[in-house]
């Protein structure tokens, strides 16, 4: 994406499928990063699916996460709600599926607020998702840490 005016962003909703592996992580991440840099932000995550309301993130996400430094603290899993849509002002979906579901549920008048997150990165230009690390093994979960840091970067330079 190429940047040409900063975007007036002061909250974002991260949002995968379950919201205990890859919006988590964004969370930690891109809360972390805006951090460092005192960008007053309001930053959160959710899921599409609410089958683990309430869990902190996936101890494997978490476990990657803390090795490369990021607080996973005060993070626990809640579904997609509808007054999300009206109070973010950006809401990025990890993957096709959640984007689409996002859609398909979002007023039409917010619609323009849901992106792929994956259009910030520029490292990854071949990615449009975060993939789904839930069913695999640990270097699904580096390589969500991969995209996301890329991605969270990109997502910076936009907006501070
Ligand atoms: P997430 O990963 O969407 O990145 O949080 C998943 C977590 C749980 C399930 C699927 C994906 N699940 O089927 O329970």
């Amino acid at each position: 994406m190429t940047v040409t005016q900063k975007l007036k962003v002061r909250s974002v909703l991260f949002v995968c499928l379950g919201n205990i592996c890859r919006s988590p992580t964004a969370h930690a991440v891109f809360r972390q990063l805006a951090g460092e840099v005192r960008l007053p932000i309001e930053i959160d995550s959710a899921g599409t699916a609410g089958y683990h309301k309430g869990a902190g993130p996936d101890r494997r996400a978490k476990a990657a996460g803390v090795k490369r430094g990021y607080d996973f603290s005060k993070l626990a899993a809640r579904p997609v709600v509808a007054d999300d849509f009206e109070k973010f002002d950006l809401i990025l979906a990890m993957d096709k599926a959640n984007y689409s579901d996002l859609m398909s549920d979002c007023p039409p008048e917010y619609q323009h607020k849901i992106q792929l997150f994956l259009n910030f990165a520029e490292r990854y230009p071949e990615e449009d998702e975060v993939p789904d690390p839930y069913y695999g093994g640990a270097q699904g979960f580096e390589y969500v840490l991969d995209l996301v840091e890329d991605a969270s970067n990109g997502l910076l330079k936009q907006i501070s």
